[in-house]
């Protein structure tokens, strides 16, 4: 009998390792991996890069109806985002998209359009999702969460890190200000803010290899999935 799918939903806050554990953990189980982040940064990447101001709502509104985001796999096998067909991979990493994501991503109008697309993009199960607020809202039923996180001081130094890698400019105390930021504002708004799901179970990555993630991650998997 082949192996039922699941959802396995991945929240926590930025830099506690949920892309890197969630792309991984996809690879190894042959699922599809969505960051679900990506996306906000990409809509947020779109009002910063026209003339379209979110803050109006009528702007906000036309904005929405001409986004079409789209996350393929491209070479090396990695998730890369696409905007109106166009790659923004590297834009939507950028320290201003950083700044403002946290704002943009707390309008009701932005979330339900993600959160429909991200529905759509889940629906067939075999999914792995990241973000903040997928164990609690997008995906309530997933049969497996994990509430992902990690100290501040590691997670400022692994975004850091990771940015180098991407070619981008950032210094230490920047990106502690913008992940203490974000940390404050997503779990502040009013919309779906980043909590731990009832049924989540906590992982602690401050003291762990990517790898002892992700065997973490696929071993609650094989037991969710071989579970009757
Ligand atoms: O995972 P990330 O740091 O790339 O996410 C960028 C921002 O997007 C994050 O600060 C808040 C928002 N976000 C959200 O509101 N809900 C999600 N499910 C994922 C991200």
């Amino acid at each position: 009998m082949k192996d039922k799918k699941i959802t396995i939903a991945i929240d926590g806050p930025s830099g506690s390792g949920k892309s890197t554990t969630a792309k991984i953990v996809a690879r190894k189980l042959g699922y599809r991996y969505i960051d679900s982040g990506a996306m906000y940064r990409a809509v947020t990447w779109y009002f910063l890069s026209s003339a379209l101001n979110w803050k109006s709502a009528e702007q906000l509104d036309q904005g929405l109806s001409k986004i079409d985001i789209d996350i393929r796999l491209g070479q090396n096998d990695e998730p890369m985002t696409y905007l109106n067909g166009v790659l923004v991979e590297r834009q939507i990493r950028s320290m201003p998209v950083s700044d403002n994501v946290s704002e943009v991503s707390s309008l009701p109008e932005v979330r339900k359009a993600m959160v429909d697309q991200q529905r759509k993009m889940g629906q067939e199960k075999g999914v792995v999702m990241d973000g903040r607020d997928i164990g609690t809202n997008v995906f309530p039923d997933a049969e497996l969460k994990i509430y992902l996180v990690a100290d501040t001081e590691v997670r400022t130094k692994r975004r850091l890190k990771e940015l180098h890698e991407r070619g981008v400019e950032a210094s230490l105390d920047e990106i502690r200000r913008n992940i203490e930021m974000r940390d404050r504002e997503d779990s502040s708004r009013v919309l779906n803010p980043l909590r731990k799901a009832g049924d989540a179970i906590d992982l602690d990555s401050s003291n762990l290899s990517i790898q002892e993630q992700v065997n973490f991650v696929v071993e609650k998997a094989q037991e969710t999935i071989h579970r009757k």
